[in-house]
């Protein structure tokens, strides 16, 4: 599959949509950011609304493909840019006042489905793992990071409590042989956790998370995303963030609550927020999710977890605190290959 691989060949569901839109009115008209253009669903859903401007990013070079297809239907309202969402500040002028900047997090149907990007466990194409614009593919990872690095990826950023032998299994075959292919690393990573309840999740689910990560930086690239549209956005504008595991919803998580209000009913047992900024305005601190009927039809929702905050102020502060809680990630995340 390629850069010509077509919305229409692949059912592409943009996961909770309906909650996107109830929560930006695109009926209303406006701009708005979609950070994850990915297959396009929200761009496309949003720029039905004819009095909508979007403006679209995405770091994949074969979703130009799919944004293409918007310029040339609505060439005056819809703008692309393939780049890192964190420099989002660099491709988007100051005073564009966004009605809501949308991030949806990880990897688009379109990536999983494409073998050559070896995402998949049963891949037998180049170890890439790439989602675009990167210093080194997962075969640089998996073949030259340093063994107690790479145990320590694998533990941190995938939760995988075997990081250690996965690492020392690892270490010992690229000794003898380049791992060239995900299957190869896939059956490793099996041997491994040979004693693994195979009923469960695959056993290679973790580390391939754990370095997929790695490979696209992909917690500072949201830690920075975040402060950026926190930056951009003006005083009623929505930042809305779908998130689809826990390291990813602890960042979001985290940066509402470290610098926001609650709207409605705030609550005499927060604990005080001590000399932070509020950036935001919450409606809610609980997540919203896919509802069932969802889940049926896409099961990729079924982890999706919802959170957005109201911009309530044109001035910005930065968020030290937020920087300072997940500066072990910029270190984990460092290039050292
Ligand atoms: C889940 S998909 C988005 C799907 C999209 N909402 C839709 O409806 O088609 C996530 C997309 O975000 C992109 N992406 C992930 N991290 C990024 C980053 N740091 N900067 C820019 N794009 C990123 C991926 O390349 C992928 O295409």
């Amino acid at each position: 599959m390629n850069a010509t691989m077509s919305l229409e060949k692949v059912k592409h569901y943009p996961v909770m949509l309906n909650h996107i839109l109830s929560i930006i009115s695109p009926q209303h008209g406006g701009t708005f950011i979609d950070c994850t253009f990915g297959g396009g669903g929200y761009s496309k859903a949003i720029l039905n609304f004819p009095k909508t401007k979007v403006i679209a990013i995405d770091r994949d070079r074969l979703t130009k493909a799919h944004a293409d297809f918007l310029l040339k239907k609505f060439p005056e309202r819809f703008n692309f840019f393939q780049d890192k969402f964190s420099n989002i500040n660099k491709v988007v002028e100051d005073n564009t006042n966004p009605k809501a900047i949308i991030f949806d997090l990880g990897l688009s149907s379109f990536q999983i489905l494409d073998k050559e990007r070896g995402f998949s466990f049963d891949s037998k194409n180049f170890l890439n793992m790439e989602m675009g614009i990167n210093e080194y593919s997962a075969y640089d990872v998996v073949n030259s990071l340093d063994k107690d690095h790479l145990a320590t990826i694998i533990k941190v950023l995938g939760e995988e409590k075997d990081g250690r032998l996965i690492a020392n299994k690892i270490d010992k075959y690229r000794k003898k042989k380049l791992i060239k292919t995900s299957q190869e690393l896939s059956s490793i990573i099996n041997d491994a956790k040979k004693n693994y309840n195979k009923h469960k999740k695959n056993p290679s689910t973790k580390t391939f998370q754990a370095i997929r990560i790695f490979v696209n930086k992909e917690l500072t690239e949201l830690i920075s995303g975040l402060i950026e549209s926190a930056k951009l956005l003006k005083n009623g504008g929505k930042l809305i963030v779908v998130s689809f595991h826990s390291l990813e919803d602890k960042i979001v998580k985290n940066f509402f609550n470290l610098y926001s209000s609650l709207k409605k009913n705030p609550s005499r047992y927060l604990p005080k927020k001590e000399n932070n900024p509020s950036l935001f305005e919450m409606i809610s601190k609980k997540p919203l999710v896919a509802d069932a009927n969802e889940v049926k039809e896409n099961i990729r929702s079924r982890s999706a977890k919802l959170r957005y905050a109201i911009r309530n102020d044109d001035s910005f502060v930065y968020p030290v605190e937020f920087k300072k809680r997940f500066v072990n990630y910029f270190k984990l995340e460092e290039g050292r290959i």
